[in-house]
């Protein structure tokens, strides 16, 4: 018998209901975490005296074995189960008989599930950080061999020089806060639950803090019903990798515009671009535009389980059994988008020439020109007006705020002198002041 309960049962399941109820096709990931809480557990059970020495050391043979036949591929994650839990303890009971029917003493698999799920995340988090980091080099990287002057846009408009370093690097500086919410979310989830059984402790003198000990928690949790109805490092995980895909949407957006056939700032490898069945001469940054869309997936994960737990009355409820499909599938869709984005950065062309070329248009030198008459003691408003005034002029004639004579200049205000050219030139825009942290 593969169910974990049915004594109080006449009848089995419609066959509708018991494939609707069964997760093992999703939770059959936690495997590896299920055994590893089912051998912390069954040490507690022996060292409090609920197992004998040998009977404990017979059900931790066990689980090794079916462990070891499942990382060697002999034993496979198939069969009719209603769930991990009742595949790990069919598996035990097969091999080492009735004995194995004891694991399950002062446990629930309400404890047991949250337990497993946040062992599996403290895994996974710890994948994405190294991810996070592994793409952060490799815009480093990008950015110090592409140290060029550029033009920085606000509302995709033309706005101020900046350097394409200064540029890349924004986006390093979002990713090291993504590595700390991340971080953040691992540490305050890092209570064990074990031991919270259904919802009401249990009787046995059991040792939470032995069990929490040998999972690697800080300690057990203090509220039983939190303990196994709390999904929210599930939820906080969730909006941190939504926060993660928002930025690397935002940077493929970005990329998308910067390698178009109008800027061309950018030439993407042919690797992660692809091609148009009717039109030859396409290449498309399909790369980008995936990450760009997955986000909308992640989103709705988040939406999906935040939606799930509004309104559960304590303690545990199956609706939660919702939670695995939705963080499981965000943290695939995180990971292959770090790993995409990491090629697409590494392997795309910066193109100096036409970012050069995009700077003397635009009038990035503007705010410069107002700073000018300000130190002149102009007041900044007044000193914005007139400078307003040069560009609508610069316009008009088709020329840059520098190729204006100083008779032109004077033209809007006579505090204009030779030395103007020198100050709103770009490179030494750059150089001058807080700017320096761009080069
Ligand atoms: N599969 C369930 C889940 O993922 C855990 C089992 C709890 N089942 C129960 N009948 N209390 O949440």
């Amino acid at each position: 018998m593969k169910k974990l309960w049915g004594g109080r049962f006449e009848k089995v399941e419609n066959p509708l209901m018991k494939k609707f109820n069964s997760s093992f096709e999703i939770d059959k990931r936690l495997i590896f975490d299920d055994i590893e809480g089912s051998i912390a557990h069954t040490k507690m059970l022996t060292k409090v005296g609920i197992l004998r020495e040998e009977e404990g050391s017979k059900i931790i043979n066990g689980l090794e074995e079916i462990l070891e036949d499942i990382k060697s591929g002999k034993l496979e994650l198939i069969g009719d189960f209603e769930d991990v839990h009742s595949f790990v303890e069919f598996h035990l009971i097969q091999r080492i008989g009735i004995l194995g029917k004891k694991l399950h003493t002062a446990r629930s698999r309400n404890d047991q599930v949250v337990t497993d799920l946040k062992l599996f995340l403290k895994r996974e988090c710890s994948i994405i950080i190294e991810k996070i980091k592994f793409l952060q080099q490799t815009i480093k990287k990008k950015a110090d061999e592409n140290p060029y002057i550029m033009a920085g846009f606000t509302h995709l408009q033309p706005a101020q020089v900046i350097t394409f370093r200064h540029y890349l690097m924004a986006y390093f500086n979002m990713l090291e806060r993504d590595k700390r919410r991340i971080q953040n979310a691992i540490d305050i989830m890092d209570e064990c639950p074990l031991g919270s059984c259904a919802l009401a402790g249990t009787t046995y003198d059991i040792d939470r803090e032995f069990t929490a000990k040998v999972l690697g928690f800080k300690k057990p949790v203090e509220n039983f019903l939190d303990g196994v109805s709390d999904r929210d490092f599930v939820l906080e995980i969730l909006s941190d990798l939504s926060i993660i895909m928002m930025h690397l949407s935002r940077i493929s957006e970005d990329f998308i515009i910067y390698s178009s056939c109008q800027f061309k700032f950018i030439t993407l490898d042919d690797e992660f671009s692809t091609g148009s069945s009717i039109m030859p001469q396409k290449k498309n940054p399909d790369s980008l535009e995936l990450i760009r869309g997955k986000t909308g997936r992640v989103y709705g994960n988040l939406m999906a389980l935040l939606t799930t737990l509004k309104g559960l009355p304590l303690a545990y409820n199956k609706d939660m059994q919702e939670d695995k499909e939705a963080i499981f599938d965000s943290l695939d869709t995180v990971k292959n988008c770090l790993d995409i984005l990491e090629g697409v950065i590494r392997t795309l062309k910066v193109n100096e020439e036409k970012i050069l070329k995009a700077i003397e248009d635009g009038y990035l030198n503007a705010t410069e020109v107002a700073d000018y008459l300000v130190n002149k003691g102009v007041p900044f408003r007044d000193a914005h007006r007139i400078v307003g005034k040069i560009v609508l002029f610069c316009e008009e004639k088709g020329k840059n705020i520098n190729e204006l004579s100083l008779e032109e200049f004077k033209g809007f205000s006579s505090l204009f002198e030779e030395d103007i050219y020198d100050f709103i030139d770009y490179y030494k825009i750059l150089n001058r002041g807080i700017k320096k942290i761009m080069l």
